[in-house]
Protein backbone atom coordinates (compact mmCIF):
# COMPACT_ATOMS: atom_id res chain seq x y z
CA UNK A 1 0.00 0.00 0.00
CA UNK A 2 1.16 3.69 -0.56
CA UNK A 3 2.64 5.35 2.33
CA UNK A 4 -1.32 6.84 3.45
CA UNK A 5 -2.02 10.64 3.42
CA UNK A 6 -2.69 11.73 6.89
CA UNK A 7 -4.02 15.40 7.54
CA UNK A 8 -2.48 16.21 10.51
CA UNK A 9 -4.18 18.88 12.54
CA UNK A 10 -2.68 20.15 16.10
CA UNK A 11 -5.47 23.02 16.81
CA UNK A 12 -5.28 24.78 19.81
CA UNK A 13 -3.78 24.51 23.30
CA UNK A 14 -2.30 20.81 24.31
CA UNK A 15 -3.50 19.80 20.67
CA UNK A 16 -0.36 20.58 19.04
CA UNK A 17 1.48 18.98 22.74
CA UNK A 18 -0.30 15.96 22.77
CA UNK A 19 0.24 15.26 18.80
CA UNK A 20 3.51 16.19 18.60
CA UNK A 21 4.53 13.66 21.06
CA UNK A 22 2.03 11.03 19.48
CA UNK A 23 4.42 11.66 16.77
CA UNK A 24 7.59 10.41 18.21
CA UNK A 25 5.71 7.40 18.75
CA UNK A 26 4.52 6.87 15.37
CA UNK A 27 7.77 7.42 13.76
CA UNK A 28 9.42 4.94 16.23
CA UNK A 29 6.85 2.85 15.49
CA UNK A 30 8.09 2.35 11.99
CA UNK A 31 4.64 3.43 10.72
CA UNK A 32 5.28 5.31 7.74
CA UNK A 33 3.39 8.42 6.82
CA UNK A 34 2.86 11.20 4.46
CA UNK A 35 1.71 14.33 7.66
CA UNK A 36 0.63 17.48 5.33
CA UNK A 37 -0.15 20.19 8.54
CA UNK A 38 -3.51 21.77 8.07
CA UNK A 39 -4.87 24.96 10.11
CA UNK A 40 -7.45 24.63 12.43
CA UNK A 41 -9.07 26.03 15.29
CA UNK A 42 -9.71 29.57 17.41
CA UNK A 43 -6.80 31.62 15.54
CA UNK A 44 -7.96 30.88 12.50
CA UNK A 45 -11.27 31.97 13.89
CA UNK A 46 -9.91 35.10 15.31
CA UNK A 47 -7.97 35.85 12.11
CA UNK A 48 -9.70 34.87 9.43
CA UNK A 49 -13.69 34.48 10.61
CA UNK A 50 -13.37 30.81 10.39
CA UNK A 51 -12.03 27.87 12.48
CA UNK A 52 -11.99 25.30 9.73
CA UNK A 53 -10.49 27.57 6.26
CA UNK A 54 -11.53 26.07 2.87
CA UNK A 55 -7.78 25.60 2.17
CA UNK A 56 -7.88 22.77 5.36
CA UNK A 57 -11.86 21.25 4.18
CA UNK A 58 -9.49 20.35 0.49
CA UNK A 59 -7.01 19.06 3.04
CA UNK A 60 -9.39 16.90 4.21
CA UNK A 61 -10.76 15.52 0.71
CA UNK A 62 -7.28 14.67 -0.35
CA UNK A 63 -6.18 12.69 2.49
CA UNK A 64 -6.91 9.15 3.63
CA UNK A 65 -8.16 10.52 6.94
CA UNK A 66 -6.83 13.07 9.91
CA UNK A 67 -5.05 13.29 13.25
CA UNK A 68 -6.58 15.99 15.29
CA UNK A 69 -4.97 17.41 18.03
CA UNK A 70 -7.92 19.55 19.98
CA UNK A 71 -9.94 23.17 19.22
CA UNK A 72 -11.20 25.12 21.39
CA UNK A 73 -14.58 26.43 21.10
CA UNK A 74 -16.45 29.12 23.16
CA UNK A 75 -20.16 30.05 23.36
CA UNK A 76 -21.23 33.14 20.58
CA UNK A 77 -20.97 36.24 22.50
CA UNK A 78 -17.16 34.97 23.16
CA UNK A 79 -16.50 34.18 19.87
CA UNK A 80 -18.15 37.51 18.44
CA UNK A 81 -16.00 39.37 21.48
CA UNK A 82 -12.35 38.20 20.10
CA UNK A 83 -13.33 38.13 16.38
CA UNK A 84 -11.36 40.56 14.46
CA UNK A 85 -13.38 43.70 13.19
CA UNK A 86 -13.27 43.13 9.57
CA UNK A 87 -15.09 39.97 9.69
CA UNK A 88 -17.59 41.20 12.47
CA UNK A 89 -18.54 43.55 10.14
CA UNK A 90 -18.86 40.53 7.24
CA UNK A 91 -21.65 38.72 9.72
CA UNK A 92 -19.18 36.01 10.41
CA UNK A 93 -21.08 33.35 12.79
CA UNK A 94 -19.30 30.81 14.32
CA UNK A 95 -19.61 27.01 14.29
CA UNK A 96 -17.65 24.59 15.46
CA UNK A 97 -14.89 23.08 12.82
CA UNK A 98 -15.17 19.26 14.58
CA UNK A 99 -18.52 19.67 14.77
CA UNK A 100 -18.53 20.65 10.73
CA UNK A 101 -15.92 17.87 10.11
CA UNK A 102 -18.11 15.30 11.36
CA UNK A 103 -21.23 16.32 9.09
CA UNK A 104 -19.49 17.02 5.76
CA UNK A 105 -18.00 13.77 5.67
CA UNK A 106 -20.14 12.01 7.19
CA UNK A 107 -18.54 10.65 9.77
CA UNK A 108 -21.19 9.14 11.43
CA UNK A 109 -19.93 7.01 14.13
CA UNK A 110 -18.05 8.15 16.90
CA UNK A 111 -16.07 5.43 18.91
CA UNK A 112 -14.79 5.86 22.23
CA UNK A 113 -13.19 3.33 24.20
CA UNK A 114 -12.90 3.96 27.93
CA UNK A 115 -10.24 0.56 29.06
CA UNK A 116 -8.54 0.85 32.12
CA UNK A 117 -5.22 -0.11 31.81
CA UNK A 118 -3.81 -2.10 34.50
CA UNK A 119 -2.06 -0.57 37.00
CA UNK A 120 -3.68 3.00 36.16
CA UNK A 121 -3.52 4.99 39.36
CA UNK A 122 -7.31 7.00 37.91
CA UNK A 123 -8.90 3.77 37.21
CA UNK A 124 -11.95 3.49 39.54
CA UNK A 125 -12.05 -0.28 39.13
CA UNK A 126 -9.16 -2.90 37.07
CA UNK A 127 -10.98 -4.98 34.57
CA UNK A 128 -13.09 -2.02 33.14
CA UNK A 129 -13.35 -2.11 28.84
CA UNK A 130 -15.83 -0.44 28.01
CA UNK A 131 -16.50 0.86 24.56
CA UNK A 132 -19.18 3.56 23.23
CA UNK A 133 -20.55 3.69 20.04
CA UNK A 134 -22.18 7.95 20.20
CA UNK A 135 -24.49 8.73 16.51
CA UNK A 136 -21.85 11.69 15.08
CA UNK A 137 -23.91 13.61 12.64
CA UNK A 138 -27.40 14.84 14.32
CA UNK A 139 -29.29 14.72 17.61
CA UNK A 140 -28.96 17.66 19.50
CA UNK A 141 -25.78 18.79 17.48
CA UNK A 142 -27.64 19.91 14.15
CA UNK A 143 -27.16 23.66 14.45
CA UNK A 144 -30.25 23.91 14.06
CA UNK A 145 -31.52 26.85 16.60
CA UNK A 146 -32.71 29.56 17.42
CA UNK A 147 -32.23 32.34 19.99
CA UNK A 148 -36.09 33.61 19.47
CA UNK A 149 -38.41 30.98 18.35
CA UNK A 150 -39.55 32.15 14.53
CA UNK A 151 -43.14 33.37 14.98
CA UNK A 152 -44.45 30.77 11.97
CA UNK A 153 -43.52 28.28 14.54
CA UNK A 154 -45.97 29.41 16.94
CA UNK A 155 -48.96 27.44 13.95
CA UNK A 156 -47.63 24.02 14.62
CA UNK A 157 -49.76 21.91 17.16
CA UNK A 158 -47.60 21.17 20.92
CA UNK A 159 -45.95 24.69 20.57
CA UNK A 160 -48.26 26.25 22.80
CA UNK A 161 -46.67 24.49 25.36
CA UNK A 162 -43.34 26.52 24.76
CA UNK A 163 -42.99 29.72 26.27
CA UNK A 164 -42.05 32.53 24.36
CA UNK A 165 -39.35 33.80 24.27
CA UNK A 166 -37.83 30.68 24.41
CA UNK A 167 -34.65 30.05 22.90
CA UNK A 168 -34.91 26.33 21.11
CA UNK A 169 -32.45 23.57 19.59
CA UNK A 170 -33.97 21.20 17.28
CA UNK A 171 -33.00 17.20 17.98
CA UNK A 172 -33.05 15.49 14.97
CA UNK A 173 -33.36 11.52 14.98
CA UNK A 174 -33.47 9.43 11.64
CA UNK A 175 -33.97 6.10 11.49
CA UNK A 176 -31.22 6.02 8.66
CA UNK A 177 -28.39 7.28 11.18
CA UNK A 178 -29.68 5.35 13.68
CA UNK A 179 -29.29 1.91 12.17
CA UNK A 180 -25.96 2.40 11.60
CA UNK A 181 -24.83 3.72 14.60
CA UNK A 182 -26.62 0.41 15.89
CA UNK A 183 -24.79 -1.60 12.97
CA UNK A 184 -21.68 -0.29 14.53
CA UNK A 185 -22.03 -1.26 17.61
CA UNK A 186 -23.45 -4.89 16.92
CA UNK A 187 -20.64 -5.51 14.63
CA UNK A 188 -17.69 -4.24 16.70
CA UNK A 189 -19.90 -6.83 19.28
CA UNK A 190 -20.17 -9.33 16.96
CA UNK A 191 -16.59 -9.16 15.80
CA UNK A 192 -14.95 -9.81 19.55
CA UNK A 193 -14.24 -13.09 21.03
CA UNK A 194 -16.83 -13.80 24.22
CA UNK A 195 -16.13 -12.24 27.51
CA UNK A 196 -13.96 -14.19 30.41
CA UNK A 197 -13.03 -16.57 27.58
CA UNK A 198 -9.44 -16.95 26.89
CA UNK A 199 -9.45 -15.42 22.73
CA UNK A 200 -8.92 -18.79 21.58
CA UNK A 201 -11.46 -20.41 23.40
CA UNK A 202 -14.40 -18.23 22.05
CA UNK A 203 -16.70 -20.81 22.35
CA UNK A 204 -15.58 -21.88 26.05
CA UNK A 205 -18.65 -22.83 28.22
CA UNK A 206 -17.68 -20.00 30.88
CA UNK A 207 -17.63 -17.13 28.29
CA UNK A 208 -20.11 -14.73 28.11
CA UNK A 209 -21.76 -12.75 25.52
CA UNK A 210 -21.08 -9.71 24.41
CA UNK A 211 -23.09 -7.43 25.10
CA UNK A 212 -24.76 -4.23 23.52
CA UNK A 213 -26.44 -1.35 25.95
CA UNK A 214 -29.04 1.17 24.23
CA UNK A 215 -29.16 4.39 25.71
CA UNK A 216 -32.13 6.72 25.87
CA UNK A 217 -34.47 8.77 27.02
CA UNK A 218 -37.35 8.00 25.34
CA UNK A 219 -39.47 7.86 28.14
CA UNK A 220 -39.62 11.73 27.60
CA UNK A 221 -38.59 12.34 24.44
CA UNK A 222 -40.93 9.44 22.97
CA UNK A 223 -40.95 10.49 18.93
CA UNK A 224 -36.74 11.49 18.39
CA UNK A 225 -35.60 8.40 21.20
CA UNK A 226 -38.84 6.48 19.81
CA UNK A 227 -37.15 6.45 16.42
CA UNK A 228 -33.84 5.27 17.92
CA UNK A 229 -34.50 2.59 20.08
CA UNK A 230 -37.17 0.86 17.35
CA UNK A 231 -33.67 0.88 14.82
CA UNK A 232 -31.58 -0.65 17.73
CA UNK A 233 -33.76 -3.36 18.45
CA UNK A 234 -34.37 -4.14 14.63
CA UNK A 235 -30.78 -4.25 14.51
CA UNK A 236 -30.18 -6.36 17.27
CA UNK A 237 -32.99 -8.84 15.64
CA UNK A 238 -29.79 -9.73 13.32
CA UNK A 239 -27.14 -10.54 15.96
CA UNK A 240 -28.93 -13.07 17.74
CA UNK A 241 -25.01 -13.91 19.48
CA UNK A 242 -24.87 -10.74 20.88
CA UNK A 243 -26.74 -9.68 23.98
CA UNK A 244 -28.96 -6.53 23.77
CA UNK A 245 -30.67 -4.09 26.60
CA UNK A 246 -31.67 -0.65 27.35
CA UNK A 247 -31.04 1.75 29.73
CA UNK A 248 -32.05 5.11 30.56
CA UNK A 249 -29.69 7.85 30.49
CA UNK A 250 -29.60 8.81 33.95
CA UNK A 251 -30.09 5.26 35.05
CA UNK A 252 -27.10 4.65 32.64
CA UNK A 253 -25.15 7.58 34.30
CA UNK A 254 -25.16 5.70 37.64
CA UNK A 255 -24.75 2.15 36.75
CA UNK A 256 -21.71 3.27 35.03
CA UNK A 257 -20.03 4.62 38.57
CA UNK A 258 -21.58 2.29 40.39
CA UNK A 259 -20.97 -1.43 38.60
CA UNK A 260 -18.84 -0.42 35.60
CA UNK A 261 -18.05 -4.04 34.66
CA UNK A 262 -21.39 -4.42 33.86
CA UNK A 263 -21.15 -3.08 30.55
CA UNK A 264 -19.47 -3.67 27.30
CA UNK A 265 -20.63 -1.63 24.36
CA UNK A 266 -23.02 1.64 24.48
CA UNK A 267 -24.94 2.89 21.71
CA UNK A 268 -26.63 6.15 22.16
CA UNK A 269 -27.11 9.67 20.34
CA UNK A 270 -24.95 11.98 19.70
CA UNK A 271 -25.57 14.19 23.06
CA UNK A 272 -25.66 11.33 25.31
CA UNK A 273 -22.67 9.75 24.20
CA UNK A 274 -20.93 12.81 24.58
CA UNK A 275 -22.22 13.44 28.19
CA UNK A 276 -21.35 9.59 28.64
CA UNK A 277 -18.35 9.11 26.89
CA UNK A 278 -16.68 11.83 29.89
CA UNK A 279 -17.68 10.13 32.16
CA UNK A 280 -16.72 6.81 31.14
CA UNK A 281 -13.36 8.43 30.34
CA UNK A 282 -12.80 9.53 34.71
CA UNK A 283 -13.80 5.64 35.24
CA UNK A 284 -10.46 4.94 33.57
CA UNK A 285 -7.82 7.41 35.03
CA UNK A 286 -9.52 11.09 33.05
CA UNK A 287 -9.19 12.94 29.65
CA UNK A 288 -5.63 11.53 29.06
CA UNK A 289 -6.43 8.23 28.52
CA UNK A 290 -9.70 8.71 26.63
CA UNK A 291 -9.36 8.49 22.84
CA UNK A 292 -11.95 8.48 20.19
CA UNK A 293 -11.97 7.94 16.43
CA UNK A 294 -14.71 9.57 13.71
CA UNK A 295 -15.37 7.10 11.25
CA UNK A 296 -17.46 7.14 8.38
CA UNK A 297 -18.13 5.18 4.79
CA UNK A 298 -15.07 6.58 2.76
CA UNK A 299 -12.77 9.14 5.76
CA UNK A 300 -11.68 9.03 9.53
CA UNK A 301 -10.61 11.67 11.59
CA UNK A 302 -9.27 10.23 14.71
CA UNK A 303 -8.57 12.81 18.07
CA UNK A 304 -8.78 12.32 22.11
CA UNK A 305 -12.04 12.74 23.64
CA UNK A 306 -10.56 15.92 25.31
CA UNK A 307 -10.35 19.55 24.39
CA UNK A 308 -7.87 22.13 24.29
CA UNK A 309 -7.46 22.04 27.81
CA UNK A 310 -6.18 25.88 28.68
CA UNK A 311 -5.53 25.16 31.78
CA UNK A 312 -2.79 23.40 31.53
CA UNK A 313 -1.77 24.18 28.24
CA UNK A 314 1.74 25.84 27.33
CA UNK A 315 3.01 23.86 30.25
CA UNK A 316 4.08 20.21 28.51
CA UNK A 317 2.43 18.58 31.22
CA UNK A 318 -0.30 17.33 29.46
CA UNK A 319 -1.42 13.23 29.04
CA UNK A 320 -0.45 12.60 25.52
CA UNK A 321 -1.89 8.77 25.87
CA UNK A 322 -5.44 9.76 24.99
CA UNK A 323 -3.75 10.86 21.54
CA UNK A 324 -1.66 8.22 21.61
CA UNK A 325 -4.55 5.57 21.47
CA UNK A 326 -6.35 7.56 18.75
CA UNK A 327 -3.61 6.89 16.79
CA UNK A 328 -3.37 3.59 17.30
CA UNK A 329 -7.35 3.32 16.30
CA UNK A 330 -6.45 5.31 13.08
CA UNK A 331 -3.69 2.37 12.72
CA UNK A 332 -6.19 -0.32 13.32
CA UNK A 333 -8.41 1.92 10.57
CA UNK A 334 -5.59 1.83 7.81
CA UNK A 335 -5.28 -2.15 8.52
CA UNK A 336 -2.41 -1.86 10.29
CA UNK A 337 -2.89 -4.23 13.28
CA UNK A 338 0.48 -5.28 14.52
CA UNK A 339 1.89 -1.65 14.49
CA UNK A 340 -1.19 -0.79 16.52
CA UNK A 341 -1.17 -3.63 19.16
CA UNK A 342 2.65 -2.74 19.43
CA UNK A 343 1.89 0.83 20.17
CA UNK A 344 -1.20 -0.12 22.58
CA UNK A 345 1.02 -2.58 24.48
CA UNK A 346 4.14 -0.17 25.29
CA UNK A 347 1.42 2.34 26.50
CA UNK A 348 0.17 -0.70 29.01
CA UNK A 349 3.50 -1.43 29.86
CA UNK A 350 4.60 1.84 30.66
CA UNK A 351 0.97 2.15 32.43
CA UNK A 352 2.04 -0.61 34.39
CA UNK A 353 5.54 -0.28 35.45
CA UNK A 354 4.17 3.55 37.18
CA UNK A 355 7.63 5.18 36.28
CA UNK A 356 6.43 7.58 34.26
CA UNK A 357 3.86 9.44 35.29
CA UNK A 358 1.92 12.80 33.61
CA UNK A 359 0.12 15.27 36.97
CA UNK A 360 -3.00 13.68 35.61
CA UNK A 361 -1.86 10.51 37.44
CA UNK A 362 -0.48 11.99 40.27
CA UNK A 363 3.29 11.91 39.23
CA UNK A 364 5.56 14.87 38.25
CA UNK A 365 6.43 14.25 34.34
CA UNK A 366 5.62 15.67 31.27
CA UNK A 367 4.36 15.27 27.93
CA UNK A 368 7.56 14.63 26.10
CA UNK A 369 8.66 12.37 28.94
CA UNK A 370 5.38 10.42 28.87
CA UNK A 371 6.14 9.67 24.85
CA UNK A 372 9.87 9.04 25.13
CA UNK A 373 8.91 5.93 27.38
CA UNK A 374 6.36 4.32 25.19
CA UNK A 375 8.52 5.01 22.25
CA UNK A 376 11.33 3.14 24.32
CA UNK A 377 9.24 0.47 24.75
CA UNK A 378 8.86 -0.26 20.81
CA UNK A 379 12.64 -0.31 20.43
CA UNK A 380 12.84 -3.78 23.30
CA UNK A 381 11.72 -7.10 21.16
CA UNK A 382 7.88 -7.56 22.60
CA UNK A 383 7.59 -10.43 25.13
CA UNK A 384 5.76 -12.41 22.31
CA UNK A 385 8.46 -12.23 19.69
CA UNK A 386 10.99 -15.08 19.83
P1 LIG B 1 -10.96 19.73 28.31
O1 LIG B 1 -11.12 18.33 27.88
O2 LIG B 1 -10.08 20.57 27.45
O3 LIG B 1 -10.41 19.77 29.81
C1 LIG B 1 -11.15 19.25 30.90
C2 LIG B 1 -10.21 18.96 32.08
O4 LIG B 1 -9.43 17.82 31.76
C3 LIG B 1 -9.24 20.09 32.34
O5 LIG B 1 -9.02 20.20 33.70
C4 LIG B 1 -7.98 19.63 31.63
O6 LIG B 1 -6.79 20.12 32.21
C5 LIG B 1 -8.06 18.12 31.79
N1 LIG B 1 -7.43 17.45 30.64
C6 LIG B 1 -7.91 17.38 29.37
N2 LIG B 1 -7.07 16.71 28.60
C7 LIG B 1 -6.03 16.35 29.37
C8 LIG B 1 -4.82 15.63 29.12
N3 LIG B 1 -4.52 15.15 27.90
N4 LIG B 1 -3.97 15.45 30.15
C9 LIG B 1 -4.26 15.92 31.37
N5 LIG B 1 -5.37 16.59 31.67
C10 LIG B 1 -6.25 16.81 30.67
O7 LIG B 1 -12.42 20.37 28.38
P2 LIG B 1 -12.87 21.87 28.69
O8 LIG B 1 -11.94 22.50 29.66
O9 LIG B 1 -14.28 21.77 28.99
O10 LIG B 1 -12.74 22.60 27.30
C11 LIG B 1 -11.61 23.37 26.88
C12 LIG B 1 -11.81 23.77 25.44
O11 LIG B 1 -11.74 22.60 24.59
C13 LIG B 1 -13.16 24.41 25.15
O12 LIG B 1 -12.94 25.47 24.27
C14 LIG B 1 -13.97 23.31 24.49
O13 LIG B 1 -14.94 23.81 23.62
C15 LIG B 1 -12.89 22.56 23.74
N6 LIG B 1 -13.19 21.16 23.47
C16 LIG B 1 -12.78 20.67 22.25
C17 LIG B 1 -12.96 19.35 21.94
C18 LIG B 1 -12.41 18.87 20.64
O14 LIG B 1 -11.45 19.41 20.12
N7 LIG B 1 -12.96 17.83 20.05
C19 LIG B 1 -13.62 18.42 22.85
C20 LIG B 1 -13.95 19.01 24.15
C21 LIG B 1 -13.75 20.33 24.42
MG1 LIG C 1 -17.11 16.09 24.61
Amino acid sequence: MARPRIAWLPGDGIGGEVLQATRLVLDESGFEANYIPGDIGWEFWKKEGTPLPNRTIELLRRTDCALLGAVTSKPTVDAMRELSDGFRAKGARYSSAVLRIRRMFDLYTCKRPCRAYPGNPGNLREGINITIFRENTEGLYTGAEWDKIPQELYNIRGMERVPRQAAITIRAITRKASLRIAKAAFSHAADLPRRGGAPNEAAGKDAKKRRVTAVHKANVMRATDGVFLSAARDVAKEYPNVEYEEMLVDACAMQLVRDPLRFDMIVTTNMFGDILSDLGAQLVGGMGFAPSANVGDGYAMFEPSHGSAPDIAGKGIANPVAMILSAVMMLEWLGKKDTAEKIERAVAEVILEGMVRTPDMGGNMGTMAMATAIAAKLKQPSPSSP
